[in-house]
């Protein structure tokens, strides 16, 4: 009887592993394929991407290293923000990957984060500026064609926590539907903080 079981216990281990090792065919086998036509990447006949090398379309643009992006979905701009020496730091494409323009940004230093806010009603984006330049340390809304409207922060100089706008490097924005900004601060080391702003000061700062 003890026999009986054992045997029963190897034939179910035997059949266990051929089925793990059929999966492991099955995954590589899609995997392999999907990597020789560069077309679609499928594990278990499932598409999980195709890959579409002509998006977006002038991969020329850019010139610097890529470093956050936003969407506009209502009005179908994707901007694209960018980090290098005498560059434009903001790209903007069609979401069909048409590339549309590349801002005069001379006020802008090192991008780190961008958000778009109030896509729905009068869109702005806002880009969080880490440079150590004279422009640094700040966080910017500009309009959707690359206007500058607003800076919050003290440009090229570097805060301590004791003041609410006066950032160290600060790295995201979120502005929520309520009009209240929620800003990470910072990638320097004087700030660590998180703040949130409401937004009656902020819609009063006009730019430097
Ligand atoms: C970008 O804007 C700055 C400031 O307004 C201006 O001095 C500069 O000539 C502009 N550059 C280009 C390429 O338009
Ligand atoms: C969005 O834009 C509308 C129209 O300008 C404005 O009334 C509203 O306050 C804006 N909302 C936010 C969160 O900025």
């Amino acid at each position: 009887m003890r026999r009986r079981n054992y045997c029963c216990l190897i034939a179910v281990t035997m059949a266990l592993l051929l089925f793990v090792m059929f999966l492991c065919g099955v995954i590589s086998g899609h995997t392999s394929v999907a990597s020789r036509s560069h077309a679609d990447f499928r594990v278990s006949g499932r598409a999980l991407y195709k890959l579409d090398i002509s998006w977006p379309r002038n991969p020329e643009v850019f010139t610097g290293q890529v470093f956050a992006v936003a969407v506009d979905h209502v009005r179908g701009r994707v901007y694209v923000a960018q980090r290098g020496e005498s560059i434009p730091k903001v790209l903007v494409f069609r979401t069909d990957g048409e590339f549309l323009q590349a801002w005069n940004t001379s006020s802008l230093d090192t991008p780190h984060g961008m958000f778009l806010a109030n896509a729905s009603a009068d869109p702005s984006l806002w880009v969080t500026d880490v440079g150590s330049g004279p422009f640094g340390h700040t966080v910017k809304q500009y309009s959707p064609d690359g206007k500058l409207l607003r800076v919050l922060g003290s440009p090229g100089r570097a805060g301590s926590s004791l003041s609410p706008l006066q950032f160290d490097q600060p790295a995201e924005i979120f502005i929520h539907s309520s009009g209240e900004i929620y800003i990470v601060d910072g990638d320097g080391g004087e700030n660590n903080r998180l703040i949130k702003l409401s937004p009656d000061p902020v819609k009063n700062m006009k730019p430097l």
